[in-house]
């Protein structure tokens, strides 16, 4: 345990009284009420914030860049060599390849597509398509990771309209980040905002810490109830991602190339995706 007098475990510099012990303190008092609250790894230091930071300005560059190029007739390997050669000319890594076996430096998914799509030079987008672009950076060995959609020339109606809500799915639960509000907060206000409007929510992938690593504690659930889940706490860093349906909720896994999700009847899937810091007062959102 760490004395009142010493150097906070954070590296700021301050004496611990100053600087963390009051926040630790009071994270005590919740997990003593039998609250799950994060641990030290959980929380981010000043200096470990600032370098993810520096991950995410790479990140978001990539998503500015690629965006001019997503248009009918190109197709998602093209998209992908863009992200990588952005990515590496910034210093940086794209944390997908490689990744558990994943082959391509993004995920790109379309229409029935769910998630963790995979760049292909036979896939072609073409006129009405609706398309989740999902990059992910390592920059000096820290994380970041974000998600757009892209609507091709003319698409539907309910696709624009699906598309749109998604985004305001993720505003909403982007407003439930606040400390000592609950993880179960978010996927509640999530779940609520589609269901009203007749959509469905994938429960099958969450969002999730991120960092030190590409996929930490905790896993954020897009579905939920308020006041459960874990306790957030100014330092913690963490994607919200929902994916949303037109139809049901169910997901397949593509059994060839063991990534790609699909929606199981076939229906619309829509995504998009920020990278959060919990503040002393609210969030940042720090891949914007
Ligand atoms: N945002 C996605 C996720 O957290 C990025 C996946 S990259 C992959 O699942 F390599 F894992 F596919
Ligand atoms: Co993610």
């Amino acid at each position: 345990m760490q004395n009142r007098n010493d150097k906070c475990w954070c590296g700021s510099g301050l004496k611990y009284k100053k600087c963390h012990m009051e926040m630790d303190e009071k994270i005590r008092e919740h997990e003593l009420k039998g609250e799950i609250v994060p641990d030290r790894f959980t929380i981010k230091t000043p200096n470990e914030i600032e370098k993810i930071k520096e991950s995410a300005k790479v990140n978001t560059g990539v998503l500015d860049y690629i965006s001019k190029y997503i248009k009918e007739g190109i197709t998602t390997e093209e998209i992908d060599k863009l992200v990588h050669s952005y990515t590496v000319e910034h210093g940086a890594i794209p944390a997908p390849l490689d990744y558990e076996g994943f082959p391509k430096s993004c995920c790109t998914s379309i229409n029935n597509e769910v998630c963790h799509g995979i760049p292909s030079d036979s896939v072609v987008l073409k006129n009405g398509d609706i398309i989740n672009v999902d990059i992910s950076t390592i920059k000096d060995g820290y994380y970041s990771d974000a998600s757009r959609m892209f609507m091709i020339g003319e698409v539907s109606e309910e696709a624009r309209k699906l598309v749109e809500v998604t985004k305001e799915c993720l505003e909403i639960g982007i407003e439930q980040v606040k400390p000592w509000g609950h993880i179960g907060d978010i996927g509640a206000a999530i779940q609520e905002y589609a269901e009203e409007r007749g959509y469905s929510v994938v429960t099958m992938f969450g969002g999730h810490g991120i960092g030190n690593e590409f996929h930490e504690e905790p896993f954020v659930s897009h579905v939920g109830r308020r006041d459960t889940g874990m306790l957030m706490v100014p330092g913690m860093m963490f994607t919200i991602e929902p994916m949303i349906n037109i139809g049901k909720p169910q997901v397949y896994l593509d059994k060839k190339n063991g990534w790609t999700s699909y929606t199981k009847d076939g229906s619309l899937s829509a995504q998009w995706e920020h990278q959060l810091l919990v503040t002393e007062d609210g969030y940042e959102i720090i891949s914007k």
